[in-house]
This record gives C-alpha cells, sequence and structure tokens, in this order.
C-alpha cells in the first residue's frame, strides 16, 4: 500500500525516483509524485494515475529537474480520494513529505493546526505532518522540527521528508516497511529493495521505532528513544533482471513461468536425494517442542490462506497433529483456544499483511510459538515470529499471487515431512517425491500455456464461473476462483464439489460455466463424474482439468499424472493461465488489477 523512494548522492536524482517508483508501483497505482530539491528550492510534481503519467508530465513540463535529492511516492488511496491534489508529495515551501501508512491520530493533530490558523488543503492524513514540520520549521532546526513532529503521530508509518535548508533526507518508520540502499557517496531509500537491486545489494532495513538521517555518504540512525544506534548492513542478492519482465508481455506470465524454478529454489537446499530433510537451523525451534506438537494454527490471508488450507490436509496427514487454519483478519478478533503444544504459522508473500502481522502479534501475546513463512526478506513478518523459512520464490511482481503460492506450499510440504519424520513417521517416499515436482510443473507449464490460451477464449465473456474440486482440489478451486475475480473482474466461486448440491447448483444454467478440477483418484473421480453429470443436466459448459478425460466435459486440459499428495502444484497452473488469458482477451490491466495492491498494510 503505497511506494515510498529517496535518493541523496552525486547523480540527477529523478532517473532514480522514476525507476524506483516503476519497480514498486505493484504497491499503489492510483496516483504520484516527486520532490526534488532544485536551485535551493522545493520542486513537486505530482499527478493522478500512474508513474507512466507522471514521466510524460515531467517529460512535457518539468524537463529542469536537474536536483541530486529527491523522494517520490506511487498511491493506494486509503484518507482522500486518488487525485492530483491528495497524490504525495505533500509540501510547503520548506518541507516536502511522502507518506506510506495510517496516522490514526490525524483529526486531533488537524485540531491543534487549526487553532493556529493553519488549514489542511488536501483529504489526506499525510498533509498534516507536513503542516506540522512547516510550523515547528519556524523555531527549530529542521532535526529538531522532524523529532517532534514524529513523536506527535499515532499510527502506522514509513515517512520520508525532504527539507529546503538541509541536505539530509529524514526517515521515519513504525509499522510500514522502510530500508535504506547503501551505495558509495550516495544513499538511497524505498518501501522494498526491489525498488533499489539495480543500484545496490547493501541494505539497512529500520526497525520500528527508528529515525533515521541520511547524506549521500552517511546515514545516522536513533531508536525511538533517540538513542544512536547501528542497525546491521546486509548484503541481499537479488538480481536486477527478476525483478523485470524478461520479453514476457506481464509479470503475471512470467511468475506462472518461473513456478517450476521457484519450487526448486525453494527446495534444492533443504531436502536431499535420499530423503534427508534440512530444516532444523532456520526452524530453530525446540526440537521437543514440534516432537510434541499436538496442534498447528496457520493465519493468513488470500493466496496465502489457501495454500494453508492446501497444506492443512498433508500437515494432518504426514504429522497426525490436528490442524487448523484461519482467516487473519477473522482470526484476531475471534477467541481461538489453544493446546499446550501448539506451533502458530503465519504465510504471507510481502510479508507485510496488515491482518496477518496483527495475528502473528496476537499469537506471540498469547504465548504461542511463531513460525512465519515469508516470501520478502527481511519484512516484518519474517523478523517477528520465532522463526522464518524463506520462499525462495525471488521477487514477485504481480499483484496477482502465482510463484509465490506454489513456494509456500513447497515450505509447508517439507515441513509437514519434518515434523512426520520427528514424530517417528517413514516420509522417505514423498519427500524424496517433492524433489521430483519441479519438473513436472515445467512439462505441465510448456503443455498447457497454448491449450488454456485457446480455451480462454471461448470462456471470456461469461459474468459467473463456479470452480469446484474435492479433496486437495478444492482449496485449489478457491484459489483458481480468486485468480479470476482479481483479475479479469469475473464472479468466480470456488465450491467443494460435494456440496454443489446445497445450493450452489442453483446457479447452473448455460451462461454459468464450471471449472471441474478433478485428478483421477478415487472416492473423488468417480462422485466429481456424478456431479458433472449433474451440471450437464442443467446444461452447463464445463472445463475440465484431469489426467483421465470425461467425455461430459466441453474443453479438457489433459494434466500429468502425478502422487495425489502433490496434485496441487500441478493443478494450479492452468488455472492460473485460464485466469491470465481470460483477463488478456478482455484487455485488463493484469499486473495491475483495479482496486488492488501486492501489499495490503491496512485492515
Ligand atoms: O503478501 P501476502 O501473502 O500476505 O498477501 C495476502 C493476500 O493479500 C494476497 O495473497 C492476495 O490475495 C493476492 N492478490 C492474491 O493473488
Amino acid at each position: 500500500m503505497c511506494g515510498i523512494v529517496g535518493y541523496i548522492g552525486d547523480k540527477k536524482a529523478i532517473n532514480i525516483l522514476l525507476n524506483g517508483l516503476s519497480a514498486l508501483e505493484y504497491r499503489g497505482y492510483d496516483s504520484a509524485g516527486i520532490s526534488i530539491i532544485c536551485n535551493n528550492a522545493i520542486e513537486t510534481v505530482k499527478t493522478k494515475g500512474k508513474i507512466i503519467d507522471l514521466a510524460s508530465l515531467i517529460i512535457d513540463k518539468h524537463t529542469d529537474l536537474n536536483g541530486k535529492t529527491g523522494i517520490g511516492h506511487t498511491r493506494w488511496a486509503t484518507h482522500g480520494a486518488p487525485n492530483t491534489i491528495n497524490a504525495h508529495p505533500h509540501f510547503t515551501k520548506r518541507v516536502s513529505v511522502v507518506h506510506n501508512g495510517i496516522i490514526e491520530n490525524y483529526r486531533e493533530l488537524e485540531e491543534l493546526l487549526n487553532k493556529k490558523g493553519i488549514t489542511r488543503k488536501t483529504g489526506t492524513d499525510t498533509e498534516i505532518i507536513a503542516l506540522l514540520l512547516d510550523y515547528y520549521l519556524k523555531n527549530s532546526t529542521p532535526k529538531e522540527a522532524f523529532i517532534t513532529t514524529i513523536k506527535l503521530l499515532r499510527g502506522s508509518f514509513a515517512i520520508a521528508a525532504l527539507f529546503k535548508d538541509t541536505n539530509t533526507l529524514m526517515l521515519a518508520k513504525n509499522e510500514s516497511p522502510l530500508v535504506i540502499g547503501v551505495g558509495e557517496n550516495e544513499n538511497f531509500i524505498a518501501s522494498d529493495i526491489s525498488a533499489l537491486i539495480q543500484y545496490t545489494q547493501q541494505f539497512i532495513f529500520l526497525e520500528d521505532g527508528d529515525l533515521a538521517f541520511i547524506e549521500k555518504g552517511k546515514v545516522e540512525i536513533e531508536d525511538s528513544s533517540l538513542n544512536p544506534v547501528k542497525r546491521e548492513i546486509k548484503t541481499i542478492h537479488w538480481s536486477a533482471e527478476s525483478a523485470k519482465k524478461g520479453g514476457y508481455k506481464h509479470f503475471m506470465l512470467k511468475e506462472i513461468a518461473e513456478e517450476a524454478q521457484a519450487v526448486r529454489n525453494t527446495i534444492q537446499s533443504r531436502i536431499d536425494e535420499k530423503g534427508n530433510i534440512f530444516l532444523q537451523e532456520e526452524i530453530n525451534l525446540d526440537e521437543d517442542l514440534l516432537k510434541t506438537l499436538d496442534s498447528v494454527t496457520v493465519v493468513a490471508c488470500g493466496t496465502s490462506y489457501y495454500a494453508g488450507l492446501c497444506a492443512k490436509q498433508i500437515l494432518e496427514k504426514f504429522t497426525g497433529v490436528a490442524v487448523k487454519v484461519e482467516i487473519a483478519s477473522e482470526f484476531r478478533y475471534s477467541y481461538p483456544v489453544f493446546s499446550k503444544n501448539n506451533l502458530f504459522i503465519a504465510i504471507s508473500q510481502s510479508g507485510e499483511t496488515a491482518d496477518t502481522k496483527e495475528s502473528l502479534r496476537f499469537a506471540q501475546n498469547s504465548g504461542l510459538t511463531t513460525l512465519s513463512i515469508v516470501n520478502v526478506k527481511e519484512s516484518a513478518i519474517a523478523r517477528m515470529a520465532d522463526s522464518c523459512i524463506y520462499t525462495l520464490a525471488g521477487p514477485e511482481i504481480s499483484v496477482a499471487s502465482t510463484k509465490a503460492f506454489v513456494s509456500q506450499l513447497a515450505v509447508l510440504y517439507m515441513l509437514a515431512f519434518y515434523i512426520g519424520k520427528l514424530k517417528g513417521k517413514d516420509v522417505t517416499k514423498e519427500t524424496k517425491t517433492l524433489l521430483s515436482v519441479p519438473n513436472i510443473m515445467q512439462t505441465v507449464f510448456e503443455k498447457t500455456d497454448e491449450l488454456v490460451k485457446h480455451i480462454a477464449k471461448s470462456y471470456h465473456s461469461y459474468k459467473n464461473f463456479l470452480y469446484l474440486g474435492r479433496g486437495l482440489m478444492y482449496p485449489i478451486a478457491l484459489e483458481g476462483a480468486l485468480k479470476l475475480k482479481e483479475i479479469s473482474y469475473i464472479h468466480a466461486e470456488g465450491y467443494p464439489a460435494g456440496e454443489m448440491k446445497h445450493g450452489p447448483i442453483a446457479l447452473i444454467e448455460e451462461n454459468t460455466p464450471s471449472v471441474v478440477i478433478s485428478p483421477d483418484f478415487e472416492p473423488f473421480y468417480s462422485k466429481t463424474m456424478s456431479n458433472m453429470e449433474e451440471i450437464k443436466a442443467r446444461n452447463g459448459r464445463i472445463v475440465m482439468l484431469s489426467d483421465k478425460k470425461s467425455d461430459i466435459a466441453d474443453s479438457f486440459i489433459e494434466l500429468e499424472k502425478i502422487d495425489y499428495n502433490f496434485t496441487p502444484f500441478v493443478y494450479v497452473i492452468p488455472l492460473q493461465l485460464f485466469a491470465y488469458y481470460i483477463a488478456l482477451y478482455l484487455g485488463h490491466d493484469i499486473d495491475q488489477p483495479r482496486n488492488l495492491a501486492k501489499s495490503v498494510t491496512v485492515e
């Protein structure tokens, strides 16, 4: 939700800011802006729309932005409509501010300003920060004004401020991410490292409560008590190429094509051909707890939640431990009962999702042992949990999550086998099978891409879809339906196939096609065939995904035969492609669908 960038050094800031904002556009894309210090004045350009609109505006009207210090922002509106006036930066003659998060007490602060005759002109909470800074600058240094202002704020924020009269960028972080990219005689800031990997591999991840004061050759950090602190400089080797489209029309298609490799990267250093699993060091939890574990609680949102639902079946099957999977936004307001030896698992691609993060905090406050499964290095959820296992999917840019999902499955499967083994189960065969999964996934992608594209063409004008599956294919049906919804804006519902007769069958008619996901395993296959008969009897069209064809299907996507336990890795691929191609035929903005953002850092 909103992306921040900043630069201070000897290069022209504008290109670095625009490049960085393009990389962060997945975080929000309804308006954007930059402020740069030019000839001792703060020059600000902002607009409704995307970075490309901002860049055109700059090319057309602001060719003289030569300054070497600047900040930029791409927005996902929370307070105030997505228009030019509400776009960040918010500025006065002396100061300019970009902000990601929500200032909860902005009305209280506004009253304080109003009493001094200062009023807000925009609909944003962020303008209050700029106005407070400007007010305090009248009688204090920029650093004093910054500290005084930040101490008044409540809520979540990553803030970067630029001052006319000092060549220092000032940052504050609380709950929202902020990273400093360390260069040679230059420094960068961003909401996440994907904006900076083309410039540096050295990063400082600020902690909650931190304030940072950045010059081109210097970074000073103070903690929430204003004591100077050293934060470690970490080296991260994400390649700049991994955050580019690499010849694909959209990140989403590129990321689907990368799924096999993402799973391979995630498992290859953690299991071997003999069926050994090397997770102990990463998990770093008391082995006795894992041996005596009697329940697992998994919490996540969206696609990550569906990965949890698949994994529940695998965890229960291979560990014998009861698993509950909860939607994070509900979990934290519920009254969960935990057993004595519970393990709490938070799953998140971004590592920033507010609901998941707060659920994790809730679990920690309840005294649970916590583990996170996260893709973005050093993100909040990764750092908060007692231990973290990273999915090694590389940067996922498209708002619709694909390769992160299969990588989450890979971690959850390894974890199930690892705990199963500790509990005395023989999981050697399954662990070895997992090693063969990436090659099968690669074949499936290559074999189904064209076919799915062709099938999607004849389905793209329907307005409603049902997705049906049983067993492990039920969460995959949910995930397939979510993918279609979010990028094609077509209504789609995932259902357990057996539940269809309890209601959704009323929807079936010639204009409501069903996507039936049914690998050839009993008892599921025969029962699902009966469901397909019921659909046909009501003139419903059927797209069937299976390794065994049924003549009832109108369209058939043939998939590789694979051990039932591993079918989620394979069956999700054509569903992602189906959603992708339907959205493509409909001409939608696939990587940045309307109303969405990649990291949902608000509740
Ligand atoms: O970063 P997270 O995994 O915590 O994100 C959770 C959901 O917001 C996310 O999976 C969302 O549902 C995706 N847009 C799905 O494609």
